[in-house]
This record gives structure tokens, C-alpha cells and sequence, in this order.
């Protein structure tokens, strides 16, 4: 849907269809004041999803404020990638592990699509957390959510995944100064990496063998151009058969690549 399409369903409460096809919908005078309501924070600068308090990832609803990143649609190709791969390692009850998880949105979509998936999920932001057990409620999923820099809450537990996902922040000092104003409004946590914006790749992929077990894979999101540069980092750690896939924009914006032989962790 439109942002105009978006709007006027949540203020008529209707679907899609209903805006086109029910011609005698009249909003009265609760409903003006709602629709004004929103297209003054709207005229702010406030993306939708934020007013109206949800958006929809892989066909599911999830809730969103100012608390975590709003799912983007390239997230969807790295989860659909990461379903894929999962299906294909044949494991009846894989251990999944995303890092950073923000909204859950990552979390909660595999969880839902691979019911016997035992998926974990950790974020630094104990605020991100509350708001990505809601969405594992609003789904009807169980996610064992854990607050983590990264991988230190796990330093103590005995624990191997078969597949470590994440997208992680990556916007570089440079990028985050001049963001569109509707991005201002996103978490600078959720965003910001450092001088070249690879900070947290170079974190993860330096720990991550230790949490990967034998044939583990490690897939992420990337910006535009870090996809060489993450490739480098990746093959200087010793992990293997790499596989780079595009966005619809035929960006190169999801790596995958699988523990090797050297790092046993
Ligand atoms: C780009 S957002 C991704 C959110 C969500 N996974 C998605 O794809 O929409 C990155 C997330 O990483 C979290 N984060 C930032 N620094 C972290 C750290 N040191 N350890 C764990 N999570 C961190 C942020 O709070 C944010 O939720």
C-alpha cells in the first residue's frame, strides 16, 4: 500500500479494497480529526509507520515507534535468503541467533515460517526488547530474547547456532550527517557504525565462529558499497563459499558465508 492508502485504512478502518470500491465511506468528524492529527506530524517529517504505530514485514504485522528501526524491504530478501538456506540444511530443529534484532521483525519472520526453529534473538537497547517480545506475541511466536552487546551475554553459555543473521547498523559518520529528516527520526543506535560504517561487521565477523557450529552460516545486510568490503573482512576470518545476492535496486545487499575449516571456534 501508498502512504495515502496506509492512511486513509487506518482512519476509515477498512482494507485496501473498501478505499476503491465502497464510494458512500464519509469520515465525520472523529475521523477529520484523526486524519488532521496525523498529517500534521506527518508534514513534520515523521514517517508513517511511526504514526501510525505499525507496519507490515513478510506479510506480518508488527508494531513500531521511535524505539527500534522500521523493517525495511530489503530485510525481507535477507530473511527469505536465510528461510531458504535453512530449508536446505535439513536440521529438524535449527538454532537461529539475530543480532540486533530491533523490532524482532527478523526474529519473529523465520520463527513464524520454520515453527521448529529454535530462534533466538539479542539487542543492546533494553527499550528495542520490550517492543520485540510484543511482536513475538502479536505473532504468536516463541523467540528467546536476551540483552547483549553483541555476543557477551552468551560468553558464559555453551552455545552453537547453525545460522547467525544480522542487520546491523551501518551508516558511516559521514552518511549519518546528511540522512533524509525522516530517518532523524529512527534510532541513532540502530544506525550508526563508526567512521567507514563497518564497525559491527568487523565485531560480529571477528566472534562469530565461536557461535557458529560445524557448517554454520553467517548472513547479513549490508549498505550499498560495504558488500567487497564486508566480503574482505569475511575471507580475512577464514569463512567461505561467500555468496553476494542484489535488491530489487540490483544492489548487492545480502552476503552469506559459512564458518570454515579453520575456524573451530
Ligand atoms: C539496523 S537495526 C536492525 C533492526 C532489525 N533487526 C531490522 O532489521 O529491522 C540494528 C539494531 O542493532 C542494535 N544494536 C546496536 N548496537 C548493538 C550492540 N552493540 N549489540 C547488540 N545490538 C546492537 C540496535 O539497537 C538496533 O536495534
Amino acid at each position: 500500500m501508498n502512504e495515502v492508502e496506509l492512511v486513509l485504512t487506518h482512519v476509515l478502518n477498512c482494507n485496501r479494497l473498501s478505499l476503491y470500491l465502497n464510494k458512500d465511506m464519509h469520515l465525520g468528524k472523529d475521523k477529520s480529526m484523526l486524519l488532521s492529527l496525523i498529517l500534521k506530524r506527518r508534514i513534520l517529517g515523521e514517517p508513517v509507520q511511526y504514526i501510525l504505530g505499525k507496519t507490515e514485514f513478510m506479510g506480518l504485522e508488527f508494531k513500531v515507534d521511535n524505539r527500534v528501526l522500521i523493517p525495511r524491504p530489503e530485510t525481507e530478501i535477507l530473511v527469505e535468503t536465510a528461510i531458504s538456506q535453512l530449508k536446505q540444511m535439513g536440521i529438524a530443529s535449527p538454532k537461529i541467533m539475530d543480532l540486533g534484532t530491533g523490532s524482532g521483525c527478523i526474529a519473529v519472520a523465520i520463527a513464524k515460517s520454520l515453527p521448529r526453529a529454535d530462534v533466538w534473538a539479542s539487542d543492546i537497547s533494553i527499550s528495542a526488547l520490550q517492543l520485540a517480545r510484543e511482536n513475538a506475541c502479536l505473532n504468536n511466536v516463541e523467540i528467546k530474547f536476551i540483552q547483549s552487546d553483541l555476543f557477551d551475554a552468551l560468553k558464559s553459555k555453551n552455545v552453537k547456532f547453525d545460522l547467525i543473521i544480522s542487520n546491523p547498523p551501518y551508516v558511516s559518520t559521514e552518511e549519518f550527517n546528511s540522512l533524509a529528516k525522516e530517518i532523524s527520526f529512527e534510532p541513532e543506535l540502530a544506525l550508526k557504525a563508526g567512521i567507514d560504517g563497518l564497525d559491527f561487521y568487523r565485531l560480529i565477523i571477528t566472534q562469530a565462529a565461536a557461535y557458529l557450529g560445524d557448517n554454520g552460516l553467517l548472513i547479513f545486510e549490508e549498505g550499498i558499497n560495504q558488500a567487497v568490503l564486508v566480503k574482505e573482512i569475511l575471507e580475512q576470518e577464514s569463512f567461505d563459499q561467500l555468496i553476494l545476492i542484489k535488491d530489487y535496486n540490483n544492489i548487492e545487499r545480502i552476503i552469506m558465508a559459512k564458518k570454515g575449516l579453520f575456524k573451530n571456534g
